[in-house]
């Protein structure tokens, strides 16, 4: 067998590898026997020289493979995943994973939490009190089986060898490579074993690929693992350039999503509007819809009804939660603060500008999120926003209200905010909220 030596400079060199040869490293990373500087190397080696599309397919499937592959065979009906890259103020999973069950999809899923400037879905879940997500393999299997629906935890065997490589890269400034980004989230998402996914890719300043294009490219390779490994792949690729809703925190979330499942929101509000599109894929993918007009009744029926809040409600009360919290009246007394603190605009002009990472980032300073993995969250505080980008707004005009129980960072986080949004004397031109829809790569 090659020494990792070699195969560090196979690589460093532009070699391409053979299944076995990325054996050996990936079950180095998963069994610790890999020492951290070789595998630390040979990602700097992979970023700078890239892998062909049969390599990011053999990483994907040897990363899936070093742990546990969850069986959904025993669930009915095609089961369907969805997957975002990341970003601020994106709730679509806490609406879109039980307004797709309701409408006859069993949707399983592992979430995973916050990063940084990033919220993460168990998190949100985390602020209806009593809700546990640490479910084992067995109670998810249950839960999809008897309501439709589950949302918990990855489990603590899937995919290790993306874990210890994952943790590597993001201290070695190796994260933002594409086959080892489309390997990473697509190792997960089969060793969670559904029979389709669809994926969110995020462009722009608050998600990992800042431009249009290097989203699609990302797509475009995940969707072609998908094709190769037989399952199948979809995915959209939306703006992340401004929050997706207006709500940033976790209670304030799930209040957000509550209020859109109640069918409180218009609907041109662009949380909804992501949310029907990947809605839509995910059930013509199940085969329970014609074409995508058909989906899109389909789910707004459910919206109406108050059959995907209802479904949200059994999730919830499934995992332990209180779920007669799951109203927007409700959801207030968990949004309940010490402080609400208004940041109002500096000039008169439109909007032409909003660094979502930094807005994400005054959220975090408020407590919302962690700077290191064990930090504590405060589910109450937040902020949300009033405006987006393109809207016209007047000196002291309010951009957002804080959400405040810990004012020692207030301040910073104002500032943040204040720093993301561009305000200037023209209107921007109109950026698309959604770029396009990738099915087969290349397509
Ligand atoms: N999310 C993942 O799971 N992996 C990456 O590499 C990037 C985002
Ligand atoms: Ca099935």
């Amino acid at each position: 067998m090659e020494s990792m030596v070699d195969l560090i400079l196979h690589k460093r060199e532009g070699g391409a590898f053979t299944r076995a040869q990325i054996d050996t490293w990936v079950r180095g990373a998963a069994q610790g026997t890999v020492p951290d500087y070789q595998l630390a190397a040979l990602l700097m080696a992979i970023c700078l020289r890239g892998m062909t599309a049969e390599e990011t397919r053999d990483l994907t499937l040897s990363m899936a493979e070093s742990g546990r592959m969850a069986d959904l065979s025993g669930v009915g009906g095609v089961c369907v995943d969805k997957h975002s890259t990341g970003g601020v103020g994106d709730t679509t999973t806490l609406i879109l994973a039980p307004l797709v069950a309701a409408c006859g999809v069993p949707v399983a899923k592992m979430s995973g939490r916050g990063l940084g400037h990033t919220g993460g879905t168990l998190d949100k879940l985390e602020s209806i009190p009593g809700l546990r997500v640490d479910l084992s393999e067995e109670a998810f299997l249950r839960q999809v089986r008897d309501i439709g629906v589950a949302v918990i935890g990855q489990t603590k065997n899937l995919a290790p060898a993306d874990k210890t490589l994952y943790a590597l890269r993001d201290v070695t400034a190796t994260v933002r490579s594409i086959p080892l980004i489309a390997s990473s989230v697509m190792s997960k998402k089969l060793a969670c074993g559904a029979d389709a996914i669809v994926l969110d890719v995020k462009a722009g300043s608050g998600a990992f690929m800042r431009t249009p294009e290097q989203a699609r490219a990302l797509a475009e390779s995940m969707v072609d693992i998908g094709a190769q490994l037989g399952r199948r792949v979809a995915a959209i690729i939306t703006d992340m350039d401004q929050p997706l809703g207006q709500a940033v925190g976790n209670a304030l979330e799930v209040r957000e999503a509550v209020e859109l499942l109640s069918g409180r929101l218009p609907e041109d509000d662009p949380l909804l509007a992501v949310c029907l599109l990947l809605g839509e894929q995910m059930l013509l993918m199940a085969g329970l819809a014609a074409d995508a007009a058909v989906a899109r009744s389909m789910l707004l029926d459910a919206l109406k009804s108050g059959a995907g809040l209802e479904k949200l409600r059994r999730m919830v009360a499934l995992l332990g939660g209180r779920s007669e919290y799951l109203s927007v009246e409700r959801m207030d007394e968990l949004c309940a603060v010490r402080e609400k603190i208004d940041v109002p605009a500096e000039a008169d002009g439109f909007v032409c500008a909003m660094q979502a990472e930094r807005i994400g980032t005054a959220a975090q300073l408020l407590g919302a999120g962690r700077a290191k993995k064990d930090d504590a969250i405060d589910p109450a505080v937040g902020l949300v926003m009033h405006v987006r980008r393109g809207a016209a707004v007047r000196r002291g005009d309010a951009l957002c209200t804080l959400y405040v129980n810990d004012g020692s960072r207030a301040q910073e986080a104002a500032a943040l905010v204040r720093s993301a949004v561009r305000i200037a004397p023209e209107r921007p031109a109109p950026v698309p909220m959604v770029y396009g829809v990738v099915q087969r790569a290349g397509a």
